[in-house]
């Protein structure tokens, strides 16, 4: 049986790869998303959800408008690492399709509630729409199938700050709220994605493809290329978002840790900062499963394969 999921998203370059990665996958059935702030403003992020289902001739899948704004943090988006447009170099056509009226939080609520133990959910921006929904209906908490997770540093450097991982950052105290909630949480943190670099070689085994679909995938990813080269001396890019999502059906990718993990929302140079208590000091029980082992090539392999077919039947 597929699993039903909903992406909670900010597209983003690596989003809208994830966005592709689940149309392109049978074992799960793509049942919404909903937007929040983050990589781009969450009306730009809606449009971009709106072109790349359309790209993929999935425009009959509904997209919900989330938050604009982080809880308490002033609004920070990321022009530098995904473009101005949040999809890089890549050019998409307007959107036929408009969001629904419902709220982001609102759909998640609706959609779990009236679906008790089915829906999976995927958070890959920051936690913004889902800490909204946990506040206004905790039972959500009892009623969602599970919870995955793209987020935190644990033992990783950050990419925003010296300790923290973008979506913890730019809304920590959603995450605060959602990590300690008792939602079932899966983790992918940096210290995974960081070891899945999409490379130039893995992007010309696209392009033997002609098709519109690797053709977004290369103006999209040769924007964030230059990102990693300039900022992190790094050669391609890392698409934490499709790691995460290809983690609710293909678990094996990683190998994972239950652990008390918390983030910082105190003001200094920590804010956002994830860690894990390893040893069990504070003697809570794990509030999460978090990816800290990974098999790097089983990942880019299946990511590889999946877009090539995707992009065949859509050529
Ligand atoms: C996360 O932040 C964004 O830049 C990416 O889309 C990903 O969700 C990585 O830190
Ligand atoms: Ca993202």
């Amino acid at each position: 049986m597929t699993k039903r999921i909903i992406l909670d998203t900010d597209p983003g370059i690596d989003d809208s790869l994830a966005i592709l990665l689940a149309l392109a996958s049978p074992e799960v059935t793509l049942e919404g998303l909903s937007v929040v702030h983050g990589n781009s403003s969450t009306n730009q992020g809606t449009i971009n959800a709106l072109s790349v289902l359309e790209l993929a001739k999935a425009g009959q899948i509904p997209v919900f408008k989330g938050c604009e704004l982080p809880l308490v943090q002033p609004s920070l988006l990321a022009p530098e690492t995904h473009g101005d447009q949040g999809i890089g170099y890549a050019k998409l056509p307007a959107p036929q399709t408009r969001p629904q009226v419902q709220k982001g939080s609102d759909f998640l609520i609706e959609k779990i509630m009236s679906n008790p133990g089915e829906i999976t959910l995927v958070c890959i921006g920051p936690l913004t729409n889902v800490a909204l929904a946990v506040r206004q209906e905790p039972r959500i908490i009892r009623n969602v199938r599970e919870v995955f997770i793209m987020g935190g540093a644990i033992r990783h450097e950050g990419n925003t700050t010296a300790l923290a991982e973008f979506n913890s950052y730019v809304d920590p105290h959603a995450a605060h709220i959602v990590y300690h909630s008792g939602l079932p949480i899966t983790l992918t943190p940096l210290d995974v994605t960081y070891e899945c670099i999409f490379s130039p070689d893995d992007l010309g085994r696209l392009l033997k493809i002609d098709s519109p679909v690797t053709k977004f995938i290369a103006d999209a990813t040769r924007f964030y290329m230059e990102f990693h080269d300039e900022y992190q001396k790094i050669e391609g890019c890392v698409i934490n978002d499709p790691m995460t999502l290809a983690l609710t059906f293909l678990p094996e990718i990683c190998d994972y840790r239950e652990l008390y993990v918390d983030v910082d929302i105190s003001t200094g140079v920590g804010l956002g900062n994830t860690f894990a208590d390893f040893y069990n000091y504070e003697k809570k029980a794990p509030n999460m499963k978090v990816a800290l082992g990974v098999r790097p090539r089983m990942f880019m392999e299946l990511f590889l394969e999946r877009m090539e077919k995707l992009a065949k039947s859509l050529s």
